[in-house]
């Protein structure tokens, strides 16, 4: 299904971002990973990766750095030909803390993350997409932009963000041929929630019409389905993969 495309992953070597490389490698597509920290994480993803046969590059570089997107578009240029077809903006962090505990830090640090990583990561490669005429942006929202979290002013900030930078960059870039949808995950098993006590993950189940939490494939496989000509007439669109959480 994306045979010969290359994608841009953000925090692609682990959790959601990682299922989502895998599958994009199953069907053909060549990956380049960017991570922040973990180079023994970054190095073993990859290795797992290219078994499948398709090229994986790890890129090592924090998203909230505008430098860190110039990085790759420059990747981009030298070595995969100007082309990137797909660009998932999948890396986020939380820090969670109620709103009169939360410093100005705290809060600024998440939207630099999430927020402003997914526009410079979208400003440098929509313009590569831009003279190709063709491109699928996939961001990632959450369920917490959607419908707002106690603790999480920082993070529903950055999420429902998300949602109308989706929505406007959709309008600008649809004429040129380029896609942008969102994808809001409810709660998916991943480290990022693996804070959790069992008794608080099946409390979460109860509020969930499908009765269980949502694992990281659940969300690649809708990512492979924007990433596709499967949704060649799907733009501006946030799909909730939450199990039925928000109905
Ligand atoms: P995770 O914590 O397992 O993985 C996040 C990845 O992003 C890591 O590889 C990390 O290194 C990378 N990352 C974080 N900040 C970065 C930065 N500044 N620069 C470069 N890389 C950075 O998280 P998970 O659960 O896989 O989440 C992926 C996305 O899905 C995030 O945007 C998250 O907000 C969103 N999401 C997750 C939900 C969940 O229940 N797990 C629910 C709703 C949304």
């Amino acid at each position: 299904m994306l045979k010969d495309k290359t994608a841009v992953i953000t925090g692609g070597v682990r959790g959601i971002g990682k299922a989502i490389a895998r599958v994009f490698c199953e069907n053909g597509a060549n990956v380049v990973l960017c991570y922040r920290s973990n180079d023994a994480e970054a190095e073993k993803t990859a290795d797992e990766l290219k078994e499948m046969g398709t090229e994986v590059r790890v890129l090592k570089g924090d998203v909230a750095d505008p430098e860190t997107a110039k990085k790759i578009a420059e990747l981009i240029k030298t070595d995969f030909d100007k082309k990137v077809d797909i660009l998932v903006n999948n890396a986020g962090i939380t820090n969670d803390k109620l709103m009169m505990r939360m410093s100005d830090e705290d809060f600024t640090k998440v939207i630099n993350a999430n927020l402003n990583g997914a526009f410079y990561m979208m400003k440098e490669l929509s313009a590569l997409m831009v003279k190709k005429r063709s491109g699928s942006i996939i961001n990632m929202a959450s369920v917490s932009g959607l419908k707002g979290n106690p603790a999480q002013v920082n993070y529903s900030a950055s999420k429902a963000g998300i949602v109308g930078m989706t929505l406007s960059a959709a309008k600008e870039l649809g004429r040129r041929g380029i896609r942008v949808n969102a994808i809001a995950p409810g709660f998916i098993e991943t480290d990022m929630t693996a804070v959790l006590t069992d008794e608080q993950k099946d409390n979460a189940a109860k509020n969930i019409t499908l009765g269980r939490l949502g694992q990281p494939e659940d969300i690649a496989n809708a990512a492979l389905f924007l990433a596709s000509g499967m949704s060649s007439y799907v733009t501006g669109q946030v799909i909730s993969v939450d199990g039925g959480l928000i109905m």
